[in-house]
């Protein structure tokens, strides 16, 4: 008598799948061999005797390390309004790039600080701009020793910009 031809199947299909399983052991048990290689103490490398090269060559390229002091620049809004100011026009830059402007009119300053808000995306309420706008041009005010210079025409304040 010879066995159903199903049972046949049924036999060939736990072989192959015992002979998966023993793969997947073998894979493993040596991958875990590898595995306890790399956790082999390592020779201590050679001391370092001295601080790491400061130049490197290589490929016609010369990297040398320094080292950098970035420039103090404490500057900050003083005066009346200058909590508004410190709080909305200090977080992506210093108070210098409004504080080294030359004076400005009350027209360029409000296009100024539509740019802060419209392009770069300054959070600035829109209550707050009206005093913000104030406070610039009372700045330019004193810079150029009384009123504010009549609206330049905008490309004069394109020359005044830093970007
Ligand atoms: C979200 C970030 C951000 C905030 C907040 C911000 N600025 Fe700016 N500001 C910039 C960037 C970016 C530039 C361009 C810098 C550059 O060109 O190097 C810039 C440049 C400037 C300049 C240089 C002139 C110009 O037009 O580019 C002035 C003046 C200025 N900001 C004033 C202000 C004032 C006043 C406020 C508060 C209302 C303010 N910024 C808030 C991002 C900001």
């Amino acid at each position: 008598m010879t066995q159903p031809p199903q049972r046949h199947t049924y036999g060939r299909a736990v072989l192959q799948v015992a002979g998966l399983a023993a793969g997947f052991i073998v894979a493993v048990s040596l991958g875990r061999g590898a595995f306890q290689q790399s956790l082999r103490p390592v020779p201590p490398p050679p001391t370092p005797a001295a601080a790491p090269p400061s130049t490197v060559t290589a490929g016609g390229f010369t990297l040398s390390s320094t080292s950098i002091d970035w420039p103090d620049d404490p500057s900050t809004y003083t005066g009346a309004g200058a909590d508004l100011m410190n709080n909305n026009c200090t977080a992506c830059h210093s108070a210098s790039m409004a504080l080294t402007q030359p004076p400005l009119s009350r027209a360029q300053w409000a296009a100024t600080v539509d740019k802060m808000r419209n392009t770069y995306k300054a959070a600035v309420a829109p209550k707050d701009v009206p005093a913000i706008v104030d406070y610039l041009t009372k700045m330019s005010e004193r810079a150029s020793g009384g009123a504010a210079p009549p609206g330049q025409a905008p490309a004069a304040a394109a020359t005044g910009s830093t970007g």
